[in-house]
């Protein structure tokens, strides 16, 4: 057995030794090692921001024991654009940690023979994984730049399976393989294609990682019905996925110009709201799902930093001082956003701070909202 392969079987026991992967997916986690999908260029975080190559040939030994992590890897920055050379920005592309991918595949609850299409092949690994168990004939998978889903099917033929590649935008699903029993995403969206529902059988599952612009937000499970409705709870909040590429929003930047802003003071530190909780942050992001947000460091490299949010024409911040008790706020625009965001958080709080498996998406053809115990208490809504 090679170095890699008895690194691929350790990982294999560790995940089934922390009851993340069912006995059903061991032969195709053991058949299908993640080295076999992992490109010789990968990228690591860089000195200084930003994402900086690591070739396997410069450093065999540390491309295997990355891939061996239980850990993301980027595969692809910038959308292809930044030679290996230089220093890439945004990701693109990335191989989900193990235990994810594990614990994703456990969600689908999938049985022999089903029919399952993938959104966002990224290297292939897990389309393999499903292929090894449930046969190639039986997925297909869709993937939006044309040079990842041909590296995939490259890697895919040299492992010795052939699951279906279709290069195109996952957002329209793929309806020549339609009906489905399972459709997977593996990138993030803000709202669920409608296409997705209309190509899964009533009694299938869609899984897919939700968020807003506030939250990176949880995988939901949703079944489809009868009437072409889909609704499910979300089931991990842990999970944080790109974006579809449609779906992905520009950072937005800090105004230069305060001035105009109307000032006020908040007992309520940022961090409650938007980091010290992943419930809290989910649950105001669903209460607010078109506010972003965004943390800015002080200068000086001390604690003292200002929390951010913006919606259309308006923008707040909150200044937070090491160690103060009430922080300066700005609001400017015609919403008020910090007090928004403080009476979401105050509603989930008032609500005794459910926790985020309490909620759930409810997606029609015109429609879709986030619900909180029961279809009938809708938290928000948004046209599909
Ligand atoms: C986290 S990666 C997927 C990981 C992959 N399942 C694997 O096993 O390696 C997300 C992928 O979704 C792709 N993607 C983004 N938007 C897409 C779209 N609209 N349609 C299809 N794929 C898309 C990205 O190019 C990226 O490769």
């Amino acid at each position: 057995m090679s170095d890699a392969d008895a690194r691929n079987r350790r990982l294999v026991d560790d995940l089934t030794a922390a009851g993340l992967l069912p006995d059903r997916w061991r032969p195709a986690f053991l058949a299908m090692p993640r080295h076999r999908f992992v490109p010789d260029v990968i990228w690591a975080d860089a000195d200084g921001g930003g994402f900086t190559a690591r070739r396997r040939r410069d450093d065999p030994a540390v491309w295997l024991e990355t891939v061996y992590r239980d850990g993301p890897i980027v595969t692809q920055v910038d959308d292809g654009a930044t030679p290996d050379t230089e220093t890439g920005r945004l990701v693109t592309s990335s191989i989900s940690k193990p235990s994810i991918v594990a614990g994703m595949l456990a969600y689908l609850q999938v049985e022999d023979g089903m029919r399952i299409l993938e959104i966002g092949t990224g290297t292939g690994w897990n389309a393999a994984l499903m292929a090894a168990r449930l046969g190639e004939q039986n997925v297909i998978t869709v993937e939006v730049d044309a040079v990842l889903a041909e590296r995939a099917r490259k890697a895919l033929a040299d492992a010795g399976v052939l699951p279906t590649v279709v290069t195109g935008d996952g957002a329209e699903g793929h309806a020549h393989g339609a009906p489905y029993d399972r459709v997977i995403a593996t990138a993030s969206v803000q709202e669920v294609p409608y296409s997705w529902v209309a190509q899964t059988r009533p009694g299938g599952v869609i899984l897919a990682p939700w968020g807003t612009a506030f939250d990176d937000g949880a995988l939901v499970r949703l079944v489809v019905d009868e009437n072409g409705a889909a609704y499910g709870r979300f089931v991990d909040n842990t999970v944080a996925f790109m974006r579809l590429r449609a779906h992905r929003a520009p950072r937005p930047e800090p105004p230069v110009d305060l001035a105009g802003a109307a000032e006020s003071t908040t007992a309520l530190h940022p961090d409650a709201v938007a980091w010290d909780d992943l419930n809290a942050s989910f649950a105001v992001g669903a209460r607010l799902p078109d506010v972003s947000r965004r943390f800015v460091d002080a200068d000086d490299g001390g604690d003292d930093f200002t929390f951010w949010a913006f919606a259309g024409a308006s923008w707040a911040c909150v200044e937070v001082a090491d160690g103060a008790s009430r922080y300066k706020v700005r609001q400017y625009g015609p919403r008020a956003l910090w007090s928004e965001i403080e009476a979401a958080y105050r509603w989930w709080e008032g609500l005794d701070r459910p926790e985020t498996g309490r909620f759930g998406l409810a997606v029609f053809r015109d429609h879709q909202y986030v619900y909180l115990d029961s279809l009938d208490n809708p938290v928000s809504s948004s046209a599909a």
